[in-house]
């Protein structure tokens, strides 16, 4: 029985990857892209994140490096960086350079040796900087820069890049934390023209992606499918008691699965140092504290002719709802923040269309069945299927 309930998340699962693979993704590369006094680079490359592009030639002989990084700043008067990290993988440790208009409002380009996340000091850096320029157009601003690594010999280094959203004083303001900032940084082959994701924001990319995929199943698309079934197929004389049976193996692989997401979600929020979804956060642990009182209350229930019964049910149903309610709402925060490609969005808003769509169905189909019933005098009440369910299933146990 339990199984049925996870081929179905299994089944949502290859519908929502079916769904955004069809859907078209941003096609955009840099190889399109020209510059005004005909620059010629070897390499260019699209960055993951932040809508950023790097292109850049590299002479191992002199060991110069000339690049282009062009990304639109975070607002208008906002910065643009790109760096080398000589010594490690993130933002600290990072030998950047900054582009941003000056107080006389002319593009200009500075140098910063980041050694904490922190408010940034101009300052030397690891590498020579020959020559260097920035210009803003079309909503970016394009990097310019030639560079002298003092390592000759390394064709592969680390390399981070950031946008912001101002700069005060000539002092570029901190940078937003949303998961494609923390994401801006990878490895650079200068020779073979690759650049790849770095290991440790992969591995936390990964997990905020199994993260979202493992409450997606559960709170998203296996809860409201138990609670369907629990309202509607127990309509259903023939569907009695086996409907009970699917609700909870439906409601209790989708507790396991989702505690399994709510830790990881804890997981990540207490790695990250700057910032708290405290939304995501609230409606998270509210989650998971109301499913687990519905879980205790499936084994608490009332026997069917006991006085409390009627409040059980009140108290039973009111919870699976507001469950249902806060769990879409939570995928949509999850979204928002892990900012996913559209398509991810778009797959999940058809498959709760669909089962808004079955439900608006069902519930015509059994107020039809309901009044029939009624004219021909047996339940009074809309919703009571056939014997309620109750006629057999006391008890837990198969
Ligand atoms: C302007 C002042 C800046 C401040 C106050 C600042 C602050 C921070 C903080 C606090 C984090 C950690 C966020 C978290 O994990 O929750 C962070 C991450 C990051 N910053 Fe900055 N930052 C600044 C400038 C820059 C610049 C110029 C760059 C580009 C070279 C940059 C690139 C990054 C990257 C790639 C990450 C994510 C990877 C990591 O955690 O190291 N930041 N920043």
């Amino acid at each position: 029985m339990a199984s049925f309930c996870l081929h179905l998340a299994a089944a949502a699962l290859f519908l929502v990857t079916t769904l955004s693979l069809i859907s078209p993704s941003n096609s955009a590369t840099c190889t399109s892209q020209t510059f005004t006094n005909n620059r010629p680079y070897s390499f260019c490359n699209d960055l993951p994140s932040l809508n950023s592009y790097l292109h850049w030639t590299y002479d191992q002989a002199k060991s110069t490096l000339s690049i282009a990084f062009i990304a639109p700043p975070a607002r208008p008067n906002g910065w643009v960086s790109w760096a080398i990290n000589p010594t490690s993988t993130g933002m600290v440790g990072s030998q950047a350079l900054v582009a941003f208009r000056d107080a006389k409002g002319a593009m200009t380009v500075k140098t910063y040796n980041i050694t904490a996340y922190g408010p940034l000091t101009e300052s030397k850096v690891w590498y020579n900087v020959q020559e260097s320029s920035a210009e803003f157009s079309g909503g970016v601003i394009r990097l310019f820069a030639t560079v002298v690594l003092p390592q000759q010999g390394k064709t592969t280094v680390n390399h981070v890049w950031q946008v912001g959203p101002s700069v005060t004083a000539g002092i570029p303001a901190k940078h937003d934390f949303q998961p494609a900032n923390l994401n801006a940084k990878g490895s650079l082959d200068l020779l073979r023209g690759q650049s790849t994701a770095a290991v440790g924001g992969n591995s936390r990319t990964k997990r905020r992606n199994v993260h979202g995929i493992l409450n997606v199943v559960s709170w998203g698309i296996m809860f409201p499918v138990g609670i369907i079934i629990a309202r509607y197929v127990r309509t259903f004389p023939s569907a009695d008691p086996v409907w009970f049976y699917l609700h909870v193996s439906c409601q209790v692989s989708a507790y396991s699965i989702g505690v399994a997401g709510w830790g990881t979600g804890l997981k990540l929020g207490s790695e990250s140092k700057a910032v708290t979804y405290s939304g995501h956060r609230n409606i998270g642990i509210s989650l998971f504290a109301l499913a687990t009182v519905q879980i205790f209350a499936l084994l608490l229930r009332p026997n069917k002719d006991h006085k409390y019964r009627f409040y059980w049910n009140i108290y039973h149903h009111g919870l699976g709802y507001v469950i249902l309610v806060l769990g879409i709402i939570n995928v949509f925060k999850g979204f928002n923040i892990l900012q996913p490609e559209h398509k991810w969005r778009h797959a999940y808003i058809i498959v709760i269309a669909v089962l808004g769509g079955i439900a608006v169905f069902l519930e015509a189909i059994t107020w039809v069945i309901v009044l029939r019933r009624k004219k021909s005098d047996k339940s009074t009440k809309p919703y009571d299927g056939y014997n309620n369910g109750h006629g057999r299933q006391e008890h837990l146990a198969p």
